[in-house]
């Protein structure tokens, strides 16, 4: 039986790279206007970077990570998300020294043993955003119209969802005020609340049982625990987003699988993908540079988006255009018109065109329905007839108007005029 890819593992073919590309230089260009560098950190990190960043109790840290023991008997993980292998580098390379304020970005793939279904697999791709060394309210709504610009250039509609958890002065007595009320709750409570409860109280809100949820109705919420700085803080980043027209919706009931969050969470959602709802999300932490011994009072705030989720997105919200076709195709006829057509492809290329023949001396017939499976926007064809009268015809494939053109000796200039030629039209 042939070897296929692992579950939950995909290939991206050709058809749909195409996608992928335009996603990623949309954002490259959006990154680029708001001042963010690019940053490429390693695949397989520590595994205590990330227990000690994301969180033990968390599900990515418990259950999900792709972790062994190399050949020198050290614990490795494969990355399950981006903003430690950032954070980490951004602390080893002293990155603050450079710059007061760091904005940071990433696009690789990332690894989480998570059961696959449409939109969640175990190997994915992130664009991973992170904004070190301000707290200012006015960041976060900056931040959040970012990502809000990089969906409405991609034609996305999608809804904005934001909530804050609060800081260390403000989330330990929320925790009690929950730990209260689930110790409170009647009704049974599914397994994963009732481990939660003890481990990660703030992570039942999430769950999505039924019978659970019913019961969370009359849960405390955080937004009435917040401190007063962390309600002016809120309150602020409201206020930016209302100003840059960005509607939103606050969610208290929103809390995130990441433990490191503090203030600002957000989430990026749509129904349009089934179960899996977030195209995007982040949010604020404040204390994690720290945690990870980075210089203690640095702020941070991020997001990531999934790129299989926004592929899955767009061709269901827009017409996704399809592949791009070559510049010209070189039809040939007899081993004198090949010589001649090999070289002026060659030089075409080296000019900036993509240009393309037939290497093998098929028939007219054949190179000219290859050149339409190519999509073609010229054709240039070489027969005996041609090269004996020295005028080359040039096709246009839309609009089938032949040109003569004359052919000269002078190979290189004569291809370098034609290309420059195609590139205009
Ligand atoms: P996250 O919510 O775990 O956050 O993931 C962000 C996005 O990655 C999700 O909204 C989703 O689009 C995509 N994603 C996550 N898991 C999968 C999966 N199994 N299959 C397909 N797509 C997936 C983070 O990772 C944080 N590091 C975001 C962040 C950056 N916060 C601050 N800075």
């Amino acid at each position: 039986m042939s070897i296929k890819a692992l579950k939950g593992f995909k290939d991206i073919l050709p058809t749909e790279v195409h996608t992928w590309q335009r996603i990623e230089k949309v954002a490259r260009d959006i990154f680029h206007r708001f001042e963010f560098s690019e940053i490429k950190v390693p695949i397989l990190e520590k595994t205590k970077l990330f227990s000690r960043s994301i969180g033990e109790a968390t599900d990515i840290v418990e259950k999900e990570m792709y972790t062994f023991t190399d050949r020198n008997g050290s614990s490795i993980t494969m990355r399950p998300e981006g903003t430690a292998s950032v954070l980490r580098a951004f602390i080893e390379h002293s990155l603050h020294a450079l710059q007061p304020i760091q904005k940071l970005y990433t696009i690789g793939p990332m690894f989480r043993h998570e059961r696959p279904q449409k939109g969640r697999l175990r190997q994915f791709h992130q664009i991973s955003v992170e904004v070190l060394g301000t707290d200012l309210p006015r960041q976060d709504a900056e931040l959040i119209a970012m990502a809000w610009l990089l969906l409405t250039e991609l034609r996305l509609t999608v809804s904005l969802e934001i909530n804050s958890l609060g800081c260390p002065a403000c989330r330990p007595e929320f925790n009690q005020a929950l730990i209260d009320f689930l110790a409170s709750c009647e009704g049974p409570l599914c397994e994963d609340c009732q481990r939660r409860r003890q481990t990660n109280p703030l992570r039942v809100l999430d769950c999505k049982d039924e019978n659970c949820q019913e019961q969370y109705k009359a849960a405390p919420s955080i937004i009435d625990h917040l401190c007063p700085a962390c309600t002016d803080h809120f309150q602020a980043v409201q206020d930016g987003l209302t100003l840059l027209e960005i509607p939103y919706k606050s969610n208290s009931r929103m809390v995130r699988g990441l433990d490191y969050y503090t203030r600002t969470t957000f989430e990026l959602v749509t129904d349009a993908l089934g179960a899996q709802s977030a195209v995007g999300a982040g949010g604020r932490y404040d204390g994690l540079v720290g945690q990870l011994d980075g210089p203690k009072d640095m702020p941070g705030i991020g997001f990531a988006m999934g790129i299989e989720r926004l592929v899955l997105l767009l061709e269901q919200q827009t017409e996704t255009s399809e592949p791009q076709g070559i510049d010209i195709f070189v039809v040939s006829l007899g081993t004198a018109a090949a010589d001649l057509a090999f070289k002026i492809v060659h030089t075409l290329r080296k000019s900036g065109v993509q240009a393309t023949m037939d290497l093998a001396g098929r028939s007219m017939k054949n190179q000219m329905k290859q050149a339409g499976r190519n999509n073609a926007r010229y054709t240039l064809i070489i027969g005996e007839d041609e090269l004996t009268k020295g005028q080359l015809v040039l096709r246009d494939m839309q609009t089938r108007e032949q040109e003569e053109i004359a052919f000269t000796d002078e190979i290189t200039p004569w291809s370098k005029a034609l290309a420059a030629k195609l590139l205009n039209k």
